[in-house]
C-alpha cells in the first residue's frame, strides 16, 4: 500500500518534471518556420532534395515560370576542347614553379582555362506545368494570371504544396524528392485535369564552361543545336520507366526517366529540346516520377515510394539528431530569428550540402566557379554536422580525404618534391597531413626556428605570397594540427615521428607588433589603418574562436587583437562565414553579448525562405555561411572543451537555451 503510494506520487512527479524539463517539441518549433510565397522570387528558388540532387521550384513548385537548377552531385561533364589543344596537351600540362615547388596553377593556354572549367556542374533539366488551352495546345500563361497563389514547404517531410486557380478552377501541386535516389515525385491535383488543360513540360538547356559564375539560373535555353535529346517509349528501359529522354552534350549523357500514372509523351520539335506530357486518362489528380541519372538502365521508384521515403528520411533527421531551442522561454527578441535561421539552415544544408564530394558555395542552387567543390572552405560548409550528430551527412564528403589521398601524395611527392611516407581511411590522412606540414615549414638557420612561407597565401589571400612569412593565424592553426594529429598517433599507440614534435614544438612565435597580433612577419606595422589588409577575412579573430586555446597563443593578447578588430576591421565588407567567426571569438572571450550582435549582423541576411545571402562580395546563396551559423550555435549552446555551464556562449538575461543530441566543439 505504502509503497504503491509511494510509486504513484513519483510518477506524478515524473510527469510535473517532464513538463518542465520534457523532451523539446521539434515538430512545434521546426513547423513554425515552414516557408510560405506567394509569388516566385526572382533570387532564390523553394527546394526539395538530398544532398545528392537537389530541384529548385517557382510559386507552382515547378520550373513553370523560372528556369531553377535541378541539380546533383554527379552530373558533370566536359566540353570539347578548344582550337589548337589536344588530349596530349592535357597529359603534359605543368604550371609554374616557386622556389623549386611546381603548383598546378600559371601553365600554357588554352589548356589551363580548360583545366578550370572543366568537368563543369550540368543543369539535369526543367519540369514545369504545362497549361493546355480549349483546343489542346500549350496556353501561353504568366505567373500574374494565376490567382490565390500560396505555397508552403512542409519542412517536417520535405514537401511543397503548391495552390492557385487558373481559369477560376483550383490547382495543388505536391513536390517532393526521393531519398535514395535523384528522382522528383509530382502530384498535380485539380478538376482541370477531367478536361485535359493540364500536364508536364520538360526541357534541356545546354551547358558549357564558359562561364565562372552561373546565377540566378544555370544553361543556356536558345543554344539548342550545341546538343541533343531523343526520346524512347516502351519496354526496354528500367523497372517501371515508361519513357526516357536522353539528352547529350559533346561526350556526356544523362538520363530522365518518367514514371508513374499512363501519359503520353512528345517531342515539341525537332528545332527544341522540349516534350510535353499530358495525363492519358482524365481523373482528377495525375501523379508521376521523374528521376535523372547518368546510366540509362536505372529503375525508377514509384511517386509513393518517394513521398514515403521523403517523409521517414526528414522525420529521422528532425527527431534524432542534435537539436537547439533558443526560442522557448526566451524573452529576448531577436531570439525567434535566430531560431529561424537555425532551422532553415539546417533544412537547406542537408538538401544542398550533403553529397559525396565537398558542396560548392552555392550548393545545388546555381553554379559557382564552374559548379567546382568549395575544398578550402569545407570546414565552414560542413564541421556543423559533427556538432548535430550528422555523423552519417558528413562521412559522405568527408571522406574525399582518403579518396583523394593517392593523388595528392603523387602530386606532392612526385610533382612537388615533398618526402610524405604512405601508411592504412583516417590514419593515412592524418598522416599524411602531418609529414607535409613538417616538411613545408623550413628550419630558418639564423634563428634557429621553422618558418611558414613564404610564399604563403593567407586566409585572407589579400597579402603578397611572395612576401609573406610566419602568419599569425596560420601559425597558430599549424601548431593545433601538429598537436592533434600528435595525440591521434599516440592513442593509437604508435610513436610520433621526431620531426613533427620538432617542428611543433620550434615553430616561429606568432608576429606581434604593439602589443597586438599581426596579420603577419613583416606586414607594415600601419596594417591597422591600411584598407589593403582590412577589407578580407579577419581571421585574427580565429586565433582563440575558431581555434581553442593553443600553445603560444596568448588568450588575452587574442582577445585584444580581436577587438581591435572590432573597431579597425572595414565590417561592411565581411561576408559569409566572417561572422560566425567573429561571433565564436567573442563567446570564447566571455563577450556573449557581442557573440549574439555577430550571428544576427544586418550585413549577414539569410533570405524569406533562408537562403543565405551573399552580400557584398558573392553571389547568393553563399552556403558557408550557413554552415558557420550551425557552428557557432552549437558552440554556443552545448559548449566547447573546457566551457562551464549550460549555453556558455549565450547571455544569461533574456535567453533561454536548451539542447538535445548535440556534442560540444573543441
Ligand atoms: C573530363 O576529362 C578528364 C580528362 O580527360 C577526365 O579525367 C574526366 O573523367 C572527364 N570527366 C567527365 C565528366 O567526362
Ligand atoms: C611571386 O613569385 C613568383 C615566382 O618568382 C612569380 O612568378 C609571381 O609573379 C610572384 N607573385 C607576386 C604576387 O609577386
Ligand atoms: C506570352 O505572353 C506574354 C505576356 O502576355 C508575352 O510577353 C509573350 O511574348 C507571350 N509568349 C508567347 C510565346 O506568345
Ligand atoms: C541566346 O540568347 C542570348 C540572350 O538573349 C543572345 O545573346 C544569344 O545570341 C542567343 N543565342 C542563340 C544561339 O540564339
Ligand atoms: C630568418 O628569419 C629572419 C627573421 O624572421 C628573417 O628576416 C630571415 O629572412 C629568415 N631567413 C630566411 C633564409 O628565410
Ligand atoms: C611555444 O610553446 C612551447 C610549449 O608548448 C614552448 O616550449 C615554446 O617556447 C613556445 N614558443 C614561443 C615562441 O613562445
Ligand atoms: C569598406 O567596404 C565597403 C563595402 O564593400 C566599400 O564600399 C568601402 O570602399 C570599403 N572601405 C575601405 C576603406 O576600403
Amino acid at each position: 500500500m505504502a509503497s504503491s503510494q509511494i510509486t504513484s506520487c513519483a510518477l506524478v512527479l515524473l510527469a510535473l518534471c517532464s513538463a518542465v524539463q520534457g523532451a523539446i517539441d521539434r515538430h512545434a518549433l521546426v513547423a513554425r518556420f515552414n516557408p510560405v510565397r506567394t509569388a516566385s522570387s526572382t533570387n532564390t528558388p523553394m527546394q526539395v532534395g538530398n544532398g545528392h540532387f537537389a530541384f529548385g521550384a517557382d510559386v507552382t513548385g515547378l520550373q513553370t515560370f523560372l528556369p531553377w537548377a535541378t541539380m546533383s552531385d554527379w552530373g558533370w561533364k566536359n566540353d570539347s576542347f578548344p582550337p589548337g589543344m589536344s588530349a596530349a596537351d592535357l597529359a603534359s600540362y605543368r604550371g609554374v614553379v616557386w622556389d623549386g615547388v611546381q603548383y598546378e596553377f600559371g601553365g600554357p593556354e588554352p589548356t589551363q582555362q580548360w583545366l578550370i572549367s572543366n568537368p563543369n556542374r550540368v543543369n539535369l533539366g526543367r519540369v514545369g506545368l504545362l497549361f493546355v488551352d480549349g483546343d489542346g495546345g500549350a496556353a501561353n500563361v504568366t505567373e500574374e494570371a494565376l490567382g490565390g497563389r500560396r505555397q508552403v514547404l512542409d519542412l517536417w517531410t520535405g514537401t511543397i504544396t503548391s495552390t492557385f486557380r487558373w481559369e477560376g478552377e483550383e490547382v495543388t501541386v505536391r513536390t517532393v524528392a526521393a531519398q535514395s535516389s535523384s528522382a522528383l515525385s509530382l502530384t498535380i491535383s485539380s478538376s482541370l485535369l477531367l478536361h485535359g488543360r493540364l500536364g508536364i513540360f520538360l526541357d534541356f538547356p545546354w551547358n558549357d564552361g564558359s562561364q565562372k559564375f552561373e546565377a540566378p539560373f544555370v544553361g543556356v535555353w536558345n543554344a539548342t543545336s550545341s546538343h541533343t535529346t531523343s526520346l524512347k517509349t516502351g519496354s526496354g528501359l528500367g523497372r517501371n520507366v515508361h519513357a526516357q529522354v536522353a539528352h547529350t552534350m559533346v561526350e556526356n549523357t544523362f538520363f530522365t526517366s518518367i514514371s508513374g500514372d499512363d501519359f503520353t509523351i512528345a517531342r515539341v520539335s525537332q528545332a527544341a529540346h522540349r516534350y510535353e506530357i499530358k495525363p492519358r486518362s482524365p481523373q482528377g489528380t495525375f501523379s508521376i516520377a521523374i528521376a535523372y541519372s547518368s546510366a540509362h538502365n536505372v529503375a525508377s521508384s514509384t511517386p509513393t515510394q518517394i513521398q514515403a521515403e521523403s517523409t521517414e528520411a526528414w522525420e529521422d533527421f528532425w527527431s534524432n539528431h542534435g537539436f537547439v531551442d533558443v526560442l522557448t522561454g526566451s524573452t529576448d527578441a531577436r531570439a525567434e530569428e535566430l531560431q529561424r535561421r537555425i532551422i532553415l539552415s539546417q533544412y537547406l544544408l542537408r538538401v544542398n550540402e550533403a553529397g559525396d564530394y565537398p558542396p560548392q558555395e552555392s550548393g545545388l542552387v546555381d553554379n559557382g566557379w564552374y559548379g567546382k567543390f568549395h575544398m578550402e572552405m569545407f570546414f565552414w560548409h560542413s564541421a556543423h554536422w559533427a556538432l548535430w550528430n550528422n555523423w552519417d551527412l558528413l562521412e559522405r564528403a568527408s571522406s574525399v580525404y582518403a579518396r583523394f589521398l593517392p593523388t595528392a601524395i603523387e602530386r606532392a611527392q612526385v610533382q612537388q618534391g615533398y618526402p610524405i611516407a604512405t601508411l592504412e581511411k583516417w590514419r593515412e590522412v592524418v598522416h599524411a597531413t602531418a609529414d607535409w606540414m613538417s616538411v613545408f615549414a623550413h628550419k630558418n638557420t639564423s634563428t634557429g626556428f621553422f618558418d611558414l612561407g613564404p610564399p604563403m597565401y593567407v586566409v585572407s589571400e589579400d597579402t603578397n605570397p611572395n612576401v609573406t612569412r610566419n602568419p599569425a593565424f596560420e601559425l597558430a592553426y599549424w601548431r593545433f594540427g601538429l598537436d592533434h594529429a600528435s595525440t591521434w598517433l599516440t592513442r593509437l599507440g604508435e610513436d610520433v615521428p621526431a620531426l613533427w614534435t620538432e617542428v611543433k614544438e620550434n615553430l616561429a612565435p606568432l608576429p606581434i607588433e604593439n602589443g597586438l597580433y599581426a596579420v603577419y612577419e613583416g606586414i607594415p606595422n600601419d596594417f591597422w589603418d591600411t584598407p589593403t589588409y582590412t577589407n578580407d577575412h579577419p581571421a585574427l579573430v580565429g586565433l582563440y574562436g575558431w581555434l581553442p586555446r593553443t600553445a603560444n597563443v596568448s588568450t588575452d593578447m587574442a582577445k585584444a587583437t580581436a577587438e581591435k578588430v572590432w573597431t579597425s576591421w572595414n565590417i561592411s565588407n565581411c561576408w559569409g562565414w566572417d561572422f560566425p567567426m567573429l561571433a565564436m571569438s567573442a563567446a570564447r572571450n566571455g563577450e556573449t553579448e557581442k557573440a549574439i550582435e555577430w550571428l544576427l549582423h544586418p550585413l549577414f541576411e539569410f533570405d524569406d525562405i533562408g537562403m543565405p545571402v551573399g552580400g557584398v562580395r558573392v553571389p547568393t546563396p553563399y552556403f558557408p555561411g550557413s554552415g558557420a551559423l550551425l557552428y557557432a550555435v552549437a558552440m554556443m549552446a552545448e559548449g566547447w572543451d573546457g566551457s562551464e555551464g549550460n549555453a556558455p556562449g549565450f547571455p544569461t538575461r533574456g535567453w533561454a537555451v536548451r539542447t538535445e543530441r548535440m556534442s560540444k566543439a573543441i
